[in-house]
């Protein structure tokens, strides 16, 4: 056999040694943290670089105010994480920094701003993505993403796997020859489980009525195939629900149809076509600044905003004029997660006011606006005013 089959084989191997280790540990992972057995809850509030630690530091300001009274008696405490930057991770050549990742497993549940992913042609070694390698290391499989438009009727939640797919070895693919490049994609019978159940859970837990999975099994058949078996099994143990499943590309398009749209409530569906509808769906919202990003395991769990990290606007000096809204709107996602269910309404309806019916400051990213501190300012005069 050639050399390049038998390195190729090896290489592969080694992909598949990884992942079954990778299910033998899902096979003995408990049930979800129960946040009210804690004695002290961690809130970690990770910056990230560009825009991110001015933004992150006053929806910090924001979640520390809303959590006075626990804050002040010990039962909440808040750790600044700082260094998840593309310096440090380009310098160590690392995704995330050992120090960085460390401190992020000393908390509970995390609030993270912007990082910077790498892409070719940037002055940056091709680092892995923090995002992903965060979503690997703290095993937060579930990525949570909710649409809605009231106006229109939409209301959806969007349940996207975050460990497995085509992100399970993203990475780790190679070139066999030159001629010839391989890329993998990984479904695993516990990770596929554990995302679908999450999903009828949550419908379960809200009063939805019907549940969509969302694959390409006619193609894919392996892998989505598995998720759409184990979307099939596990829909059966949710009679009052209705399960229904559909292609991605016609998914695609019934976004867009206004008619059919509105009857779609919570949908669950592989990494990679998890990305990509819901960056669609939140366009309908006002974009994908406008979307928060929860991404939930059984120990950890990560809120997210999912813009970017506009390094230029930091380039330019106008960072304290970025626009906190989105990473806010994650804080406010992880008051919800983790229990202050009543502080995350207050959080949400000082949203609407500040930036729908009153407006009374307008953040246009230049000094032509107000900044992020004094719009955190407004938020908080507006929740005092409740
Ligand atoms: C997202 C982002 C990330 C992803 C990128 C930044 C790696 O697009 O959170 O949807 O692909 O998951
Ligand atoms: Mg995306």
């Amino acid at each position: 056999m050639t050399d390049f089959i038998q390195a190729a084989k090896d290489q592969f191997g080694k992909l598949l040694e990884e992942q079954l280790k990778r299910v033998e540990v899902m096979k003995q992972q408990g049930d979800f943290l129960n946040y009210k057995d804690l004695d002290k809850l961690i809130i970690g509030v990770c910056g990230g670089d560009g825009i991110g630690p001015a933004i992150t530091s006053q929806a910090s300001r924001v979640l520390k105010y809303l959590l006075k009274k626990d804050v002040e008696s010990g039962k909440v405490e808040f750790k600044n994480i700082e260094g998840l930057t593309i310096e440090r991770r380009a310098a160590e050549q690392a995704a995330i920094p050992a120090e960085v990742l460390k401190e992020l497993k000393e908390c509970h549940v995390i609030l993270k701003g912007p990082t910077t992913t790498p892409r070719k042609g940037d002055p940056w070694p091709n680092v892995e993505s923090a995002n992903v390698a965060m979503r690997k290391e703290l095993d937060l499989f579930a990525n949570v993403r909710p649409v809605r438009i009231p106006e229109q009727g939409i209301d959806w939640t969007f349940y996207r796997e975050n460990t497995e797919g085509a992100y399970a070895v993203g990475s780790k693919g190679f070139h066999v020859t030159s001629d010839l490049g391989v890329d993998f994609t990984v479904v695993t019978t516990q990770g596929t489980e554990r995302i679908i159940r999450a999903a009828f859970e949550y419908a379960k837990a809200n009063n939805k009525t019907r549940v969509t999975a969302v694959t390409k099994a006619n193609i894919i058949k392996t892998t989505d195939g598995k998720f759409l078996e184990i979307f099939n099994e596990i829909a059966k143990e949710y009679p009052d629900i209705t399960a229904d499943d559909w292609y991605i590309d016609i998914m695609t398009a019934k976004l867009v149809d206004e008619k059919r749209r509105k009857e779609f409530q919570v949908l669950v569906l592989p990494n990679l076509y998890g990305d990509i509808l819901t960056d669609e769906a939140a366009e309908f919202q006002g974009g994908v600044g406008t979307a928060g990003s929860a991404n939930i395991g059984k120990r950890y769990s990560m809120f997210e905003a999912i813009h970017g990290s506009a390094p230029r606007m930091v380039d330019e000096g106008r960072d304290i004029y970025a626009d906190p809204c989105s990473v806010i709107r994650a804080g406010a996602m992880l008051l919800a997660h983790i229990g202050y269910t009543a502080e995350a309404d207050q959080l949400y309806k000082a949203l609407d006011i500040c930036t729908v019916t009153e407006r009374k400051l307008v953040i246009t990213g230049r000094n032509t606006g107000a900044t992020s501190a004094e719009f955190a300012d407004y938020l908080m005069e507006t929740i005092e005013k409740l």
